[in-house]
């Protein structure tokens, strides 16, 4: 892994998202661009009020170079809806933009980014922030919250709580919905859903109070 090295080279000047997304297609600060089939860049409307950040895109996203289309981008929608958040106010991304994965028999297992890929990727989720100039940043999970906010954001301990940055008005992280969906049993998934839908309910609601 070569160190140090980052996409900060490759932002564009006058940057847009189209444009990011096109530069970034060509991205090779980090190696994963070896192992992902294409860069999976966010999407949604340059002019969403809500920006989502997740950890690195999966499996299916990876495939489809979209972000958050597999089962916990289905249960994302779900939980949005449910929490009366328009989905198409809301852009999406990841901290990290190429799938980083294991072999495992015949599937590839997602494994987690290191500092080094979430460094050599942090200024395409810059340029993305500046662009989109977001109303709230909503982190999904500890990885995007670490690497957002900061890394003694506890998520299972300040889930909800918005936090001081110079990222957005508003910022705070809830759970990834891939733990909703790893929940040990049915009724936890169910119990964990709700949970998860009223994380975003009360954040919606803040949003709504900030004007
Ligand atoms: N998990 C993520 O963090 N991002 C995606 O795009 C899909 C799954």
């Amino acid at each position: 892994m070569r160190d140090a090295e980052t996409a900060a080279p490759l932002i564009p000047s006058r940057p847009s998202i189209p444009k990011l997304r096109s530069a970034a297609a060509g991205c090779t600060a980090c190696d994963l661009y070896k192992l992902g089939t294409q860069t999976v860049f966010g999407e949604g409307r340059q002019s969403s009020t809500i920006m989502l950040i997740g950890e690195q895109p999966g499996d299916r996203e990876d495939l489809a170079g979209r972000p958050f289309v597999g089962p916990a981008g289905g249960l994302l929608d779900k939980a949005l809806d449910e929490a009366g958040i328009d989905r198409s106010r809301v852009y999406v991304t990841n901290v990290v933009k190429h799938f980083k994965w294991e072999p495992r028999g015949k599937r590839r297992i997602h494994k987690k980014p290191n500092a080094v890929e979430i460094r050599a990727c942090r200024p395409w989720l810059d340029a993305e922030i500046r662009v989109v100039r977001p109303r709230a940043i909503i982190c999904l999970g500890s990885t995007a919250a670490q690497a957002v906010i900061g890394p003694r954001f506890r998520v299972s301990l300040q889930r909800g709580h918005f936090v001081k940055s110079e990222l957005a008005p508003l910022v705070t992280a809830t759970v990834h919905p891939s733990s909703v969906l790893r929940a040990p049993s049915d009724e936890a998934r169910r119990a964990e859903t709700l949970r998860f839908i009223a994380d975003l309910k009360r954040i919606r609601e803040a949003i709504e109070s900030a004007g």
